[in-house]
């Protein structure tokens, strides 16, 4: 348009940046993701939960810890406006994670009062101010799932922790995704911790001092954390401390036992690695990454993590209610599927070519009575010549065109071509649903 020029690169209007669109035809293969979660979760009878997006900051403080790296570093938190010029504005945080958030919806709906386990799974955006890279961004997704409830009703059990376990290999298989490695540990209860936390700080005090800046302040603060360190040089220092595993109590190492053997029963696949801490505070007993086969994902390697935290109710508030749960990162999910967008996105049935003027009428109520049957359409125009039509038709993937010109119409039966083949033939209206919907091949 004149005097409209394009803007200056730098003026553009761009997605923030670790954020992305999710565009056809790659988000086929999120709704094959989440139609897949969907199933999985109903045949082991989760029920779906929402919660905001935004929350206050001292959830997260409280339930992830104010030394983990997602609360410390990453969050996305702001003081909101106050109400009155003498208050002060409440502390918002967009949620890095959701377990905080359901175990706070617990809480505040008394759901321990429903019968059994509150048994629950969501889909949704997660935020953390990570530095961005491949399966690593700031808005990201998770489907993840949670198990809380009084222990009288079996919350402790060890057949809760195998039984989500095995829900997730029957999803990974099922989606295809083979060769991942479920890794496992016990991070043990409270006292455990306590005192792994004394022989920590000790081993500690000894190396701390040719550790990163973090780990000095961690040693002191929460030295489990320690672990979460990522600088090359403190690596083998950090090889050097003590096993959390070496310091659990009877009842958690026999509740670890109890869960290697249902998922020895079950034939579900483990490798015990006595390291793993996992990167939030809220974790006890059972903790656990799925690692998928190398190289999919890059330096991202974990698709998802989990465990109990029987604590975390009592934390914020609430009654004894020990959890399990687990998230996975959709977006790393997606990348390692072997499926492409092109095999799971939804192609039209038919292209409808109106062919004449007036024709778009007609073919605007041929196309209201298919899609009444489920059948996918895409329409033409009666401006366009029959050539485009059929070249647009192809180009997305149509089976079939329908033509629809004044002959048709009166005759009650429409031209149908076939794409693959150039095959035409006759479809009388009443047939042509079911025509289009029967499978080609
Ligand atoms: P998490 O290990 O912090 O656990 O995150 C779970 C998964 O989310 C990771 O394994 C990864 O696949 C994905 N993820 C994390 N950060 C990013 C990112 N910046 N970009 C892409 N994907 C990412 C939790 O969030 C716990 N709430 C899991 C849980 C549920 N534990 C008990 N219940």
């Amino acid at each position: 348009m004149a005097g409209q020029e394009p803007k200056a690169k730098s003026q553009q209007l761009r997605a923030v940046r670790g954020t992305r669109d999710i565009l056809p035809p790659e988000s086929a293969l999120w709704n094959f993701v989440e139609a897949a979660a969907r199933d999985v979760f109903r045949a082991y009878n989760f029920h779906e939960i929402r919660t905001p997006i935004l929350e206050d900051l001292g959830l997260f403080q409280r339930a992830v810890g104010e030394e983990t790296d997602v609360v410390g570093k990453e969050m996305f938190a702001w003081e909101d406006r106050a109400r009155a010029e003498s208050e002060k504005g409440q502390m918002l945080a967009l949620r890095p994670e959701n377990t905080a958030g359901v175990v706070r919806a617990y809480i505040e709906h008394k759901l321990w009062e429903r019968p059994g386990l509150t048994k629950v799974f969501y889909i949704g955006p997660q935020f953390r101010r990570e530095r961005p890279q491949k399966g690593r961004y700031r808005q990201f997704f998770q489907i993840g799932a949670e198990v809380i409830g009084p222990p009288a009703n079996g919350s402790e059990s060890a057949a809760v922790d195998a039984e989500l376990l095995e829900l997730l290999a029957t999803f990974l298989d099922r989606l295809g995704i083979s060769g991942w490695t479920l890794e496992l540990n016990s991070i043990g209860c409270a006292s455990d911790r306590a005192r792994f936390n004394d022989a920590l700080k000790q081993a500690l005090s000894g190396v701390v001092e040719k550790m990163c800046v973090d780990c000095k302040r961690r040693a002191v603060t929460n030295p489990l954390r320690v672990f979460d360190c990522k600088v090359p040089a403190d690596q083998p220092i950090i090889e050097t401390l003590p096993k959390i595993a070496d310091y659990l109590d009877e009842p958690c190492r026999a509740h670890f036992a109890a869960v290697r053997e249902l998922l020895d029963a079950m034939s579900v696949a483990y490798t015990l690695n006595p390291r793993l801490v996992r990167g939030l505070d809220y974790y006890t007993r059972t903790a656990f990454e799925f690692i998928p086969r190398s190289g999919t994902l890059g330096a991202q390697n974990a698709i998802l993590g989990g465990g109990r935290y029987d604590g975390l109710s009592e934390s914020l508030g609430g009654p004894h209610a020990p959890g399990i749960g687990f998230a996975i990162g959709e977006d790393r999910l997606v990348m390692s599927l072997t499926e492409s967008a092109d095999a799971v996105a939804v192609k039209p049935d038919a292209y409808i070519a109106p062919l004449g003027s007036g024709m778009n009428k007609e073919a605007a109520k041929l196309a209201r009575e298919l899609r009444h049957h489920d059948a996918v359409i895409e329409m033409g125009d009666e401006g366009f010549k029959l050539k485009k039509s059929i070249e647009t038709a192809v180009k997305l993937g149509a089976r079939y065109v329908i033509i629809v010109g004044e002959n048709e119409v009166k005759a009650g039966a429409f031209a149908v071509k076939r794409l693959d083949s150039g095959e035409q033939q006759n479809v009388p209206r009443a047939e042509l649903a079911g025509f289009l919907t029967r499978p080609t091949r």
